[in-house]
């Protein structure tokens, strides 16, 4: 397929973002709603096969990263299996396959994963606090999260660690300068992400702290932070403390967005196109592949939806928080999926 997938605003979309289950091992408030949410039939998911049929689709159409996403990536059965198969793909063009996860059960089987083809492992990780974390996730397990973390850093092929923290005002704030300290003697890359709101995670502004009010606090205490510059579909603003091995950033999805850069697609575990986090609008390719679609039937599609892309999301408080799905569903972070 000769085609690239552009939309109207001629941004090419070479990141594909696929969620592989709609469940997850922790219960992060920000993710998910308390009361949970209803889980999609089994028969409804994607199964492992269409999962592969479409990441070639995409990958032919000029896709060169694929990231692994859920809910939580790990509780998918056959995910060494997925891995694999995508990079069957890298003969089709396909470079990076990226996975975020919540780590907690992850240690044993990374070096498995790596070995079928993994090359890039975001972490999240909100607190370093035991207590802090078990009451951000209700559930014990930060342990385990470090431990994955110390393992993922024995592996040189992977490529550099990031860690992804979302900061939430009166919880973890007070340990973001713990944070950019991790960074002294770890090559990762710590981004502290602004909370943002989906349907049933009780956000609200002033749970929310603007990144440039962190930029501030970190200054203070280090003066001689130091900007480094971004690849240009980078979702984070990155700095640097001169002499420690990692780096720490913003995704300031909320007071700064990026969508004038953006170039990603995603697919829900249910098999929906969706072309942009904060947009409800989502085509079923499941629904078409199972009803006999061509490849070509389903690229047509897929074009369609990406022609439709809208140039950015509203602004924060007008984004319809109500008919769009949970974070767990669509495949932010890795949740309750
Ligand atoms: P990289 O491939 O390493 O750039 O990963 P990433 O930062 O895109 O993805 P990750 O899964 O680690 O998510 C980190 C944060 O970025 C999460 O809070 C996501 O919700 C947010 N994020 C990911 N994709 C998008 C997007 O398309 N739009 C917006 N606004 N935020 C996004
Ligand atoms: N706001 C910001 N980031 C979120 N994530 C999940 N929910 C939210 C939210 N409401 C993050 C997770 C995960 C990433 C994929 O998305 O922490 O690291
Ligand atoms: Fe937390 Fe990620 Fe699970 Fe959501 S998917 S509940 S952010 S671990």
């Amino acid at each position: 397929f000769p085609r690239a997938l552009v939309d109207s605003y001629n941004r090419r979309h070479d990141y594909l973002r696929i969620s592989l289950t709609e469940r997850c091992n922790l219960r992060c408030f920000y993710c998910m709603p308390e009361e949970g949410i209803q889980l999609s039939p089994n028969d409804k998911i994607l199964t492992d096969e269409e999962i592969i049929r479409l990441s070639k689709l995409f990958v032919q159409s000029g896709v060169t990263k694929i990231r692994l996403t859920g809910g939580e990536p790990t509780v998918r059965k056959g995910l060494a299996g997925i891995i694999r198969s995508l990079n069957g793909l890298r003969s089709y063009g396909l470079k990076s396959i990226a996975m975020t996860s919540n780590g907690l059960a992850l240690h044993r089987r990374l070096p498995g994963f790596i070995d079928n083809g993994l090359t890039h492992l975001n972490l999240s990780i909100d607190t370093l606090d035991p207590f802090k974390f078990e009451f951000m996730t209700k559930r014990p397990g930060l342990d385990a999260v470090l431990k994955t973390l110390n393992v993922a850093l024995e592996y040189p092929g992977l490529h550099k660690i990031k860690l992804n923290v979302v900061v939430i005002k009166g919880l973890n704030d007070s340990e973001v300068l713990d944070f950019v300290e991790m960074t002294k003697d770890k090559p990762i890359s710590v981004r502290f992400i602004e909370f943002m709101p989906f349907t049933g995670n009780k956000w609200n502004k002033y749970k929310m702290i603007p990144s440039s009010d962190l930029l501030e606090m970190i200054s203070e205490r280090q003066p001689s932070v130091v900007r480094l510059s971004d690849e240009v579909n980078d979702t984070a603003r990155s700095w640097k403390i001169p002499g420690y091995r990692g780096e720490f950033g913003f995704i300031s999805s909320m007071s700064d967005h990026f969508c004038s850069t953006c170039n990603r697609l995603r697919i829900t575990s249910d098999g929906q196109i969706k072309v942009c986090l904060f947009d409800a609008k989502e085509v079923s390719l499941r629904d078409h592949m199972r009803n006999g679609a061509s490849d070509l039937d389903l690229l047509h599609i897929v074009e369609r939806a990406v022609g439709g892309k809208e140039e950015k999301h509203l602004h924060m408080e007008n984004i319809d928080v109500v008919s769009n799905r949970p974070m767990i569903l669509i495949g932010g972070p890795a949740i309750l999926d």
